[in-house]
């Protein structure tokens, strides 16, 4: 089995989580999920990163130490992997002693190859984009100053600090994307960190002294290393990556799934800090885009937040993962409404899957004792619908693996059309005693096509495809892609078991 191994950007656990972050998180279950289908073997990493000054203020703010903070908050996004039903095989926090080990050990080994130096660092910083800025990329409004880019206020540091000698990396970084083209992806992004680094690279603020909630640097304990240092090692600490276990397979990652604001610190500094501590760089950054509240950005002070667990709880779990996937573009922005909510969960999962299936079955259980029927297909317009996702399965499987996921969703919610027409066409409820072996042709064709489809949408909606390949008797270990050319077909004979309303229609 080949490894494949795709992480999600570890969360600010400062506030609870919002939409923004179950996006994310989701879309790369929905990756996970799918190379399983692939039979690869996935280690699937999120977690949270603890450490900064804005964790710090976060906790002074609840009269709480920022460690006892963490434990409590934390908390919050690992309920949420659970809520999201990611299929996670490890959940990482930034104060794990295996993580501060590995961030130690990088440290070390940037020291040893002579890529630090320490000097001192005066300039503007976020605090809440925990990121250094320079004069360019800032503007003043209404007295205050903000960074460009994410519009948070700015101050003035000044502070002793070590420095990592980014500069020295910028050729390096220029060829490695032109070695790697694939490396940033969508383009957009890529093009944006190319004319970046080609504007020239300053070397990078590494530590602070100004406060003290982090991890210390080694044998200078006065400085804390930089939040985002710490905070990319998680990739390679959850692998405990020092320690040359089985688990180094899995390095370098397949995919980083981040969101567009954490680029530069993705696909610039962690790509040199690696280089220059001899570490293959991951192997692809996919950067998606923002999920807008209506037409507008999340923020608190709009009030505009979007909470995920409310939405859930309103439409279902599966139902807000299809709606993601299919009606945001990956890699682009996206907005949630509760009438595009509705209107996509009615015409899509309540009108087209879910009619499909209860169409079907319902004549199964009620005119053939709930057996699946037996027969053999010949007519050309049978055969079809019977081989419909055999044929379209390279198209949909090279669609997903260009992470056009969106596609990926509406190819197959295609299909279900083209087989609902099949069966308004056919109308197999109104065949009768002559045409039974037709009826039951037409039945068997649909099943058929269930079961494939259903094995292709496990990634997006995984619950409800459980429960219909439950429904069909699809062993457990027949639910991969091998599976629906190879070997396991419905069985005639078989019983269908029943099932409760698999969508419920909302209102608009
Ligand atoms: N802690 C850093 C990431 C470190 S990764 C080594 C961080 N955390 S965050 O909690 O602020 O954001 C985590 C992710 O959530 C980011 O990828 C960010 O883009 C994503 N989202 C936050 N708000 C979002 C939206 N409104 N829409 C989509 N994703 C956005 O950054």
């Amino acid at each position: 089995m080949k490894n494949f191994y795709i992480t999600t950007p570890i969360y600010y656990p400062s506030a609870k989580p919002h939409m923004g972050h179950a996006y994310s998180s989701i879309s790369a279950d929905v990756i996970a999920r799918f190379k399983r289908l692939e039979s690869f073997n996935v280690n699937f990493l999120t977690g949270t990163d603890e450490h900064g000054l804005k964790i710090q203020r976060a906790a002074e703010k609840e009269n709480k130490s920022p460690k006892d903070f963490c434990d409590i908050i934390s908390k919050n996004f690992l309920d949420l992997t659970k809520k999201l039903n990611l299929s996670n095989t490890d959940f990482i926090r930034t104060t794990e002693k295996r993580h501060i080990d590995t961030v130690v050990r990088l440290w070390k080994t940037l020291v040893q190859k002579k890529e630090i130096y320490i000097s001192k660092y005066s300039g503007w910083y976020s605090i809440s984009d925990e990121a250094f800025y320079t004069n360019d990329e800032i503007e003043e409004k209404n007295g205050t100053k903000l960074s460009k880019t994410t519009g948070s206020r700015v101050d003035w540091v000044e502070e002793d600090s070590y420095f990592f000698k980014l500069s020295k990396w910028q050729s390096h970084l220029l060829d490695f994307y032109s070695n790697n083209p694939n490396f940033i992806s969508p383009l957009v992004r890529k093009n944006e960190i190319v004319s970046f680094v080609k504007s020239g690279l300053k070397d990078l603020s590494i530590s602070r002294t100004s406060f003290n909630w982090g991890i210390p640097v080694p044998s200078d304990n006065k400085h804390v290393i930089y939040v985002w240092l710490d905070a990319l090692t998680n990739y390679i600490s959850a692998l405990n990556y020092y320690e040359k276990n089985n688990k180094n397979e899995f390095w370098p990652a397949d995919f980083h799934i981040i969101g567009k604001d954490i680029i530069r610190f993705h696909c610039v500094y962690w790509p040199a800090f690696l280089l220059a501590a001899d570490i293959k760089p991951p192997k692809k950054i996919f950067a998606h885009g923002w999920i807008l509240s209506g037409e507008e950005k999340m923020s608190k002070s709009k009030g505009n937040i979007l909470d995920p667990i409310e939405i859930i709880d309103n439409y279902g779990l599966d139902e807000i993962r299809y709606y993601l996937m299919k009606e945001v573009i990956y890699g682009e922005d996206g907005k949630i409404t509760p009438e595009n909510l509705a209107n996509c969960i009615n015409s899509d999962l309540a009108n087209n899957i879910g009619n499909l299936y209860q169409r079907i079955t319902s004549i199964i259980h009620s005119r053939l004792e709930s057996k699946i029927p037996n027969c053999s297909p010949k007519d050309s317009t049978d055969v079809k619908i019977l081989n419909l996702i055999d044929n379209n399965l390279n198209n949909l499987i090279a669609t997903f693996n260009k992470l056009e996921i969106h596609n990926y969703t509406k190819s197959l919610i295609q299909l279900f059309s083209e087989v609902n027409k099949y069966v308004n066409d056919t109308a197999p409820w109104s065949l009768k005693e002559d045409s039974l072996d037709k009826r039951n042709i037409i039945l068997y064709c649909v099943l058929e096509f269930l079961r494939k489809a259903f094995i292709l949408l496990q990634p997006i909606i995984p619950d409800k495809s459980k429960i219909i390949l439950d429904s069909l008797n699809v062993p457990n270990d027949e639910r991969s892609i091998i599976n629906i050319t190879n070997s396991f077909k419905i069985l005639p004979g078989t019983k269908i078991n029943k099932i409760e309303i698999l969508f419920k229609k909302h209102d608009n």
